[in-house]
């Protein structure tokens, strides 16, 4: 069976362990996405028991943050597909990801105990990096340092305990994947920011150029900001629904400014630096490929 097929099965053996119907059914409209960090897991550990139950933890607590991200964010689609709470409501969207959540930390207390604290203590910096970048979404920030936390504590945090994680499993050196895994979720998070100016809707699976109407100043337009002359203008659209020409001016002044190229540019620069960290490593060619594949996504 494909590895990725398997990391599924054992989240439905895991769901199963609950002996919940609805639990199980509602699994199935959960649309599975690129299960990133599944599939750095299993190129760091290999397939075992031990790493196909890790990555099964690891892909509940990530679903579990996103049927919750959906209710926060108010959004109706999640890769493509109706959000849960859009297809039911916010009050299943947040049981189900409790469930999902508290059943894969019941199945962390049976791991190694400095990986059920890895991947516990990412959690919380997730759960904190979710509420700064609603905080943030108060005013405009215009602080460069505000974003790198938040899209550390929000992403990063759980891909570098991931990957830290799977290094302990494998014996490798934890400190170095773990700097590795931090690096790509901060590269990943910023393709991320960039890909929902550059992409159409049909593409991303949800609203194009929605970041900036929801009060989000991501890299692209920090940099922005930072660079224009007349910054009112910019301010002036901040949280506002945006006509075409609108959007267009917003597209047309981040390539005047360079900002999104530069913004492209850090996101390769940040990951070139989790490359350099493990560059000694037996695997580091595939390493290169999972860092290769993540900053030249297109969704
Ligand atoms: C998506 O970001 C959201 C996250 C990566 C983290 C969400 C975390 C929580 C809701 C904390 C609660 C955690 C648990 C385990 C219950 P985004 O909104 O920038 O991306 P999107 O465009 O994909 O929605
Ligand atoms: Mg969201």
């Amino acid at each position: 069976m494909e590895e990725l097929e398997q990391v599924k099965q054992q989240i439905i053996h895991f769901v199963k362990e609950c002996n919940h119907q609805k639990s199980l059914d509602l699994l199935d409209n959960l649309a599975t996405g690129k299960m990133l960090r599944s599939k750095l897991i299993l190129k760091i550990a290999g397939v075992s028991k031990e790493s196909l139950e890790l990555c099964a933890v690891v892909e509940m607590i990530h679903a579990a943050s996103l049927l919750h991200d959906d209710v926060i964010d108010e959004a109706d689609t999640r890769r493509g597909k109706p959000s849960v709470n859009a297809l039911f409501d916010n009050k299943t969207a947040i049981m189900f990801g409790d469930i999902l959540y508290s059943k894969a930390f019941t199945q962390l207390t049976q791991m190694d105990k400095k990986i059920a604290y890895t991947v516990s203590n990412a959690v919380t910096l997730l759960s904190i990096g979710e509420m700064d970048d609603v905080d943030l979404t108060d005013n405009f920030n215009s602080s460069y340092d505000k974003y790198l936390d938040m899209i550390y504590k929000k992403t990063a945090s759980l891909i570098e305990a991931a990957s830290r994680s799977a290094a302990i499993i494998a014996g490798l050196n934890e400190e170095k994947y773990a700097l590795y895994g931090k690096n790509l979720g901060l590269a990943f998070q910023m393709i991320d920011d960039i890909l929902d100016i550059t992409q159409d809707s049909k593409t991303l699976g949800k609203p194009a150029m929605l970041d900036f109407v929801e009060g989000k100043v991501t890299i692209p337009y920090l940099l922005l900001h930072e660079r224009l002359e007349n910054k009112e203008k910019l301010e002036s659209l901040y949280k506002k629904e945006l006509s075409n020409e609108e959007s267009n001016w917003i597209k047309q002044q981040m390539n005047e400014t360079k900002a999104l190229e530069d913004s492209i540019n850090l996101a390769k620069k940040i990951g070139n630096e989790a490359i350099n960290v493990v560059k000694d490593e037996a695997n580091s060619e595939t390493l290169v490929l999972i860092m290769k594949a993540m900053t030249e996504r297109e969704f």
